[in-house]
């Protein structure tokens, strides 16, 4: 198993990556936390694959554990399951002294996270990534929220966990859609980041559809290491950790505007990267060699969601709500080469219009069927 630390001074914690290590968590808990008494929040979906063999290595290791399950998708972080959630811990008698685990995807974690920072003023958690997506991105970092009907994740706080556990084994039983939207984030990494890395999913990009053993150990460890650098610079965001928010304004908004329903959220934001790719280009930041680049990486990931049917008057008003928007200004983290983001305040319109007519005239196309 493999370790790396976010450094964040009193709230640092270590991130484990490994193969099959989901059974020995418990064992970790004991040692690294003093609590005796859990509370696991899952999804359906997951409960049912994961959550018999945690409850029962959790008893083995003599540790108290409470389930909440929630339905699986992006529909559970609501306003409504939030509360149900809060309802719940109040009911099972949950106090200080608990951890919450938070088993699952992002939407799990980002539930389970705000539930923890928010009940009784805060309670200790722990990530337990289940999703690709999740193993790479939304685990680390301290991000966790709901969404509002009007904008995407509006409700939230930053609150970091006290250890993130990832087992990459759980990964196969991962449906392909969601090997894919976790993709969109791995890549994401090389293009904001690292051109090593970059290179490495290039080479790489057929053995990580595959979900080789390895080769997603090695993708997954590299995804944190860059992630937990980049929020020790910067863990709420007022500098360079909007960097990796790369293909998210436009990302959100296709996800606000299909009702956070059809679209994934990976799917979007890889959209979202090239259509942020294409309006770099545009304003002669992004070599236009650079952009061929990343256009076939991305191409080589199989989207399923087409986009034909949007409006750009009615993504134009999402992105206006969304959290990155300052003064009523559209903000973007944009390529200057492969490995390194500028931060631009975009005001002309008709530039995003245009990268959203490029998506629509190119991103959908690539469609494939996926099992
Ligand atoms: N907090 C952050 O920093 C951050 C960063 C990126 C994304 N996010 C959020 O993450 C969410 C998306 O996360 P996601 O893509 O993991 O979605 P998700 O949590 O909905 O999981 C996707 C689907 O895969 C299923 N699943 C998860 N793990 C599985 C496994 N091992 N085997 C079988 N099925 C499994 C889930 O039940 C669900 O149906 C979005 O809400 C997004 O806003 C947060």
């Amino acid at each position: 198993m493999k370790t790396l630390k976010v450094e964040l001074a009193d709230r640092s914690y270590p991130i484990y990556v490994g193969s099959g290590n989901l059974a020995k968590l418990p064992e970790m808990l004991k040692l690294f936390l003093s609590a005796r008494r859990y509370i696991l929040l899952s999804d359906k979906n997951v409960f049912v694959l994961y959550g018999a063999q945690l409850i029962d290595s959790c008893e083995e290791a003599g540790l108290h554990l409470q389930q909440i399950i929630v339905p699986a998708g992006e529909k559970s972080k609501s306003i409504e399951r939030f509360t149900e959630v809060m309802t719940k811990m109040l009911k099972l008698g949950v106090s200080r002294d608990w951890v919450v685990l938070a088993l699952g995807g992002g939407v799990v974690g980002d539930l389970a996270g705000f539930a923890a920072a928010s009940f009784m003023r805060g309670l200790p958690f722990v990530q337990i990534p289940t999703s690709l997506l999740a193993q790479v991105d939304s685990s680390v970092g301290g991000k966790t929220g709901i969404n509002h009907p009007l904008c995407k994740n509006a409700i939230g706080a930053f609150y970091q966990p006290k250890l993130v556990w990832i087992d990459i084994a759980l990964l196969k039983s991962l449906p392909k859609l969601e090997v894919i939207s976790g993709l969109a984030e791995v890549v994401k990494y090389g293009i904001i980041y690292s051109r090593d890395f970059f290179h490495f999913c290039e080479t790489n990009i057929e053995q990580m559809l595959a979900l080789d053993s390895d080769i997603c150990t090695a993708a997954v460890y590299q995804c944190c290491a860059i992630k937990a650098k980049i929020v020790a610079q910067d863990e709420r965001e007022s500098g360079v950790r909007a960097i990796l928010n790369f293909g998210h304004t436009i990302g959100h908004a296709i996800e606000t505007v299909f009702g956070y329903r059809r679209i994934k959220h990976g799917e979007a934001v890889l959209l979202g990267m090239l259509a942020e790719a294409f309006m770099a280009v545009q304003l002669e930041l992004l070599n236009p060699k650079e952009f061929d680049r990343i256009r076939q990486l991305l191409a080589q990931i199989p989207l399923q969601t087409s986009i034909a049917e949007i409006s750009f008057a009615d993504l134009f008003t999402a992105m206006k709500h969304d959290k990155k928007a300052l003064d009523n200004r559209l903000r973007f983290a944009l390529p200057k080469t492969i490995g390194e983001m500028i931060i631009v305040i975009v005001e002309k319109e008709n530039l995003i219009a245009d990268a959203f007519e490029f998506i629509q005239q190119n991103g959908w196309q690539r469609h494939k069927s996926v099992r």
